[in-house]
């Protein structure tokens, strides 16, 4: 989804709002929920006002994407949520090892040509910086509506992880995306869930 630009804002103010827009490591000692591509946050604030005893992490490239997350955080006052400036390629310089219990990537761009499959936050460079991360009964979850990205997926998933659970056809919940919410009415929604394998070093 092409973003509207935000002319008022910048690196600055984000910074100046809290966003994390360096490289640095997130300590926290509540448990610790990472969403990856996060958009304008509705699933991520949803969970962290659903569930204050944990620490929800937002990652998002997009600077103006962003601030709408800021907006939520500031309006409900989840304070046990921070927001990162950065892009995925980065995820392991803002954790330190296993110290994720949970990974969610909601409605990722699919990059549906080959030659841009890469780029997908599925592909197995990014897998393995999640193995990395989650901690050892930690999962990751997957869930998107481009059936073609959901099955190819599957293969490098279920090479890196476990299968807990997948589902065809997600039932509405009360921790929707604003990308599910919009493609709902389209058709199925798809959502793989695994852990990580219990070889995995
Ligand atoms: C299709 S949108 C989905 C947004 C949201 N998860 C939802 O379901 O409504 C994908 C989001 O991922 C972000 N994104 C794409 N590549 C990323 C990367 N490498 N690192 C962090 N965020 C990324 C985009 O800026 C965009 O906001």
């Amino acid at each position: 989804m092409r973003q509207k630009k935000l002319k008022y804002v910048n690196l600055e103010m984000l910074n100046t709002l809290g966003v994390i827009t360096d490289l640095e490591k997130i300590e926290t000692k509540k448990p610790v929920y990472l969403e990856i591509g996060s958009g304008k946050g509705q699933f991520i604030t949803s969970l962290a006002a659903s569930y204050p005893s944990n620490h929800y992490i937002a990652l998002e490239v997009n600077m103006n994407v962003c601030y709408r997350i800021v907006e939520k955080k500031v309006d409900q006052k989840l304070d046990h949520l921070t927001i990162i400036l950065g892009d995925a390629n980065h995820v392991l310089d803002y954790f330190f090892e296993h110290s994720i219990q949970g990974i969610y990537l909601n409605f990722s761009d699919p990059w549906p040509k080959a030659k841009h499959h890469k780029r997908r936050l599925t592909f197995p460079k990014f897998l393995r910086m999640y193995q990395m991360l989650l901690e050892k009964d930690g999962f990751l979850q997957f869930r998107t509506d481009h059936k073609d990205f959901f099955d190819e997926s599957l293969i490098d998933l279920e090479t890196y992880f476990d299968t807990i659970e997948i589902n065809r056809n997600l039932e509405v919940s009360n921790h929707m995306t604003e990308y599910e919410e919009k493609k709902r009415p389209f058709g199925p929604i798809y959502q793989w869930t695994g852990k990580v394998k219990e070889h995995v070093e």
